[in-house]
């Protein structure tokens, strides 16, 4: 027992018996019940025949674990099957020929103590069967869910399926009891081709995410000026997400200025910002589980220079380039010899020799979804229903002068939707909105 836990339960008196629980207790927003169910009803189509086993996350210990502010985060599989957001919890996925079998949802007893310093919890009963759509929910016990396996496989000679991820198979107990008398094969490839096509649900989390991430990077262009420090502007891009709801961040954000603006994953935001600098804002809140993945560049004073504009400009044409590119059938490796021809097509001199494209030192795209780099196969054409992100940038360290400009895209039929349009992206845009809001300032008018 952890030490406060243990001190504080000697003033706790025991709860009362629970009634019955409110709308999605400890299970996070309403589930989209057909939606789950037709997610499973996909894997089960791919699976063929098959028992699939997902858990979920296990709380997080703070006196262990250096959390961002301590919140769970579920597992991205057991949540994309689910949509609940209990802790500790086991799914159980029967396939039959291509079609969903028996699922079984096992989660934990709900407990008094437990519900006192964590709040209730969804537990087994109707009201998890209701809220969730899944008709079978029991009390999770090691016992029961290996009673289930065995009767699963009494059923008819099935291959086991189970969440492996790379280098950590077979370290959780039920997995290596499953794995000593059985063949157990890995779902997470078959699980991330569903996921790199969003649905509905991921894409409306996604448009939701992709929100409240302009508005922040809005409210950072409106308040940067000289003299502010990189963790300043941080702060109030992050309260802005939260301000609007986002559950966390999808990533640490990015608040490089100056020369941090070179350093791609720039991490410390410590510097004090100085009239003439860029700074790159590259950020993404979390909403439902999905993260926005958004980077603007822009004058800390409000007004690019001459020579920051034709840098500027060329990231936003070699976006431009690239984002008119995308559609149904393109690879990513496409889009990339897309980006760099366009650089060397169009630098002229504003890199010396040969070109800028030397100076674009990372790929410029890369799936979005649960995860800021969300899984999924790079060599796959792109299909409708894809999202990723595009995001060219020249870093100059011999001038202190990086840009960066990063766009999240719905790739459609006929080509794409750019899902962050929201954020002013040409300097014009840019430097309008911050001088709007530098003389909003000096006059005193909202
Ligand atoms: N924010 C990390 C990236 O753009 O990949
Ligand atoms: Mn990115
Ligand atoms: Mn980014």
């Amino acid at each position: 027992m952890r030490p406060i836990v243990a001190l504080l339960c000697l003033v706790a008196a025991p709860l009362a018996a629970q009634g019955p629980v409110p709308e999605l207790p400890g299970a996070g927003r309403p589930v989209d019940v057909e939606a789950h169910r037709a997610r499973r009803a996909q894997l089960a189509e791919r699976l063929g025949n098959g028992v699939v086993l997902v858990p979920a996350a296990e709380r997080r210990d703070p006196e262990k674990d250096v959390l961002q502010d301590g919140d769970f985060r579920q597992d991205d599989y057991f949540f994309y099957l689910t949509g609940i957001e209990t802790p500790g919890a086991w799914l159980m996925l029967v396939a039959r020929q291509g079609s969903v079998g028996i699922v079984t949802l096992f989660l934990q007893p709900r407990n008094p103590f437990v519900e006192r310093w964590m709040g209730v919890q969804l537990g087994p009963g109707e009201d998890a069967v209701r809220l969730t759509g899944i008709e079978q929910v029991l009390a999770w016990h090691p016992d029961s869910l290996k009673r289930a396996v065995r009767g699963a496989e009494a059923r008819g000679g099935v291959p086991f399926y189970a969440v492996m991820y790379p280098g950590t198979s077979g370290d959780d107990q039920i997995l290596e009891w499953l794995m000593t008398d059985r063949e157990v094969r890995n779902v997470v490839p078959v699980m991330d081709s569903l996921r790199v096509v969003k649905d509905e649900v991921s894409l409306a989390a996604l448009r939701r995410a992709i929100a409240i991430t302009t508005e922040g990077i809005k409210a950072g262009m409106r308040t940067a000026q000289p003299g502010m420090h990189e963790y300043q502007l941080e702060a109030l891009i992050e309260y802005t997400f939260r301000d609007l709801g986002a559950d966390r961040l999808g990533f640490p954000s990015i608040v490089g200025s100056g020369p941090n603006s070179v350093i791609l994953h720039y991490d410390l935001s410590r510097r004090q910002m100085q009239a003439g600098d860029l700074v790159v804002v590259d950020v993404g809140a979390e909403y439902a589980q999905h993260t926005a993945d958004v980077t603007r560049t822009f004058p800390v004073s409000g007004a690019f220079t001459d020579r920051q504009k034709a840098i500027y400009d060329l990231v936003l044409e070699t976006q431009d380039a690239i984002i008119g590119a995308v559609k149904p059938g393109v690879t990513v490796r496409d889009l990339n010899r897309i980006a760099r021809a366009h650089l060397r097509d169009h630098s002229g001199d504003r890199c010396g020799e040969p070109d800028c494209s030397r100076y674009l030192v990372h790929g410029i795209s890369h799936w979005l979804g649960m995860r800021v780099h969300d899984v999924g196969d790079y060599g796959m054409p792109l299909e409708p229903g894809m999202v990723l992100t595009i995001e060219p940038g020249i870093y100059l360290p011999d001038e202190n002068l990086g840009v960066r400009i990063e766009d999240d895209l719905l790739v459609t039929e006929t080509g794409a939707e750019v899902l962050s349009a929201g954020a002013p992206r040409t300097t014009v845009d840019i430097e309008r909105l911050m001088q709007t809001a530098e003389q909003r300032q000096a006059t005193g008018s909202d």
